[in-house]
């Protein structure tokens, strides 16, 4: 393909309808079985993907969810992190990191990179910490992956959450173990472009915390008011233990 008046050929960014044509057969038939199912909220074709994405993780639960962005959002919900609370994420990442955290009614607060891997730096957000923040939100960008240990002392000290934005790793592990199941929640997206693109909006929340993964499932689903089971008891310092380094679910301590 050429440009008007140029002779020089177009190279689009991304081609994904030539992604999507290795692997068409396979995926009409999904799409057909769905359509003949007559099932398309939550139906079964749901179901199976959150069992395999459950088992590829290690984590006990996967909730499917409209985007990445509401998988942030709704995983930050379902903590009871909202207005008044503080979060940290890094400065370098994409929009949706810290507009799932404003989403929720809660502050972003922005830490430095490291330079070496462009990835959350533990001293910068040591040092972003108050007494008003809840969570950190590590975000493994373009599949380097952030070094969590130092991210997961911290949040033991603190007594904050760890939400791990995988909706650019799908697939990365850190020290042998995959992201998205090494903090208290990973959070993925199914974007187009993402390393397991959709046709179309999609994101996954998984967790080993049964208490988060049935707010989400009730957040996701428009059920209301879902303030009744999702604030309150959550509003201080409580809710899932600290991220832990094993895959062992914790239990909730509310
Ligand atoms: C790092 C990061 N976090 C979150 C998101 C949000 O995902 P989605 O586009 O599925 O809402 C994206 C996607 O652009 C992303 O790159």
């Amino acid at each position: 393909m050429t440009s008007p008046g140029s002779s020089s050929p177009r190279i689009p960014v991304v081609d994904l309808a030539r992604r999507a044509a290795a692997l068409e057969p396979e995926l009409t038939d999904a799409v057909a079985r769905v359509v003949r199912s007559g099932s398309y909220l939550f139906g079964p074709e749901l179901t199976a993907f959150e069992a395999d994405l459950a088992a590829y993780t290690g984590y006990r639960h996967a909730i499917g969810v409209s985007s990445g962005t509401d998988a942030l959002r709704l995983s930050l919900v379902a903590l009871g992190i909202g207005a008044g609370d503080e979060v940290i994420v890094p400065a370098f990442t994409a929009v949706p990191t810290a507009a799932a955290v404003c989403a929720a009614g809660a502050t972003p607060v922005f830490a430095d990179i490291d330079p070496d891997t462009a990835t959350l730096d533990e001293s910068s957000a040591r040092a972003a910490c108050t007494e008003h923040t809840r969570a950190v939100i590590p975000v493994h960008l373009m599949g380097a992956t952030v070094d969590l240990d130092p991210i997961l002392e911290l949040a033991r000290e603190h007594d904050l959450r760890v939400i791990e934005d995988t909706a650019q790793a799908h697939g990365a592990d850190h020290k042998g173990r995959r992201v998205g199941s090494i903090g208290d929640i990973g959070c993925f997206s199914f974007y187009p472009t993402k390393n397991l693109g959709g046709w179309g909006d999609g994101g996954a929340v998984v967790t080993p915390h049964e208490r988060v993964a049935d707010r989400v499932q009730l957040l996701r689903s428009r059920i209301s008011p879902v303030s009744s089971c999702v604030s309150g008891s959550t509003s201080t310092k409580r809710g899932v233990a600290p991220a832990s380094t094993t895959a062992s679910p914790v239990a909730w301590n509310v």
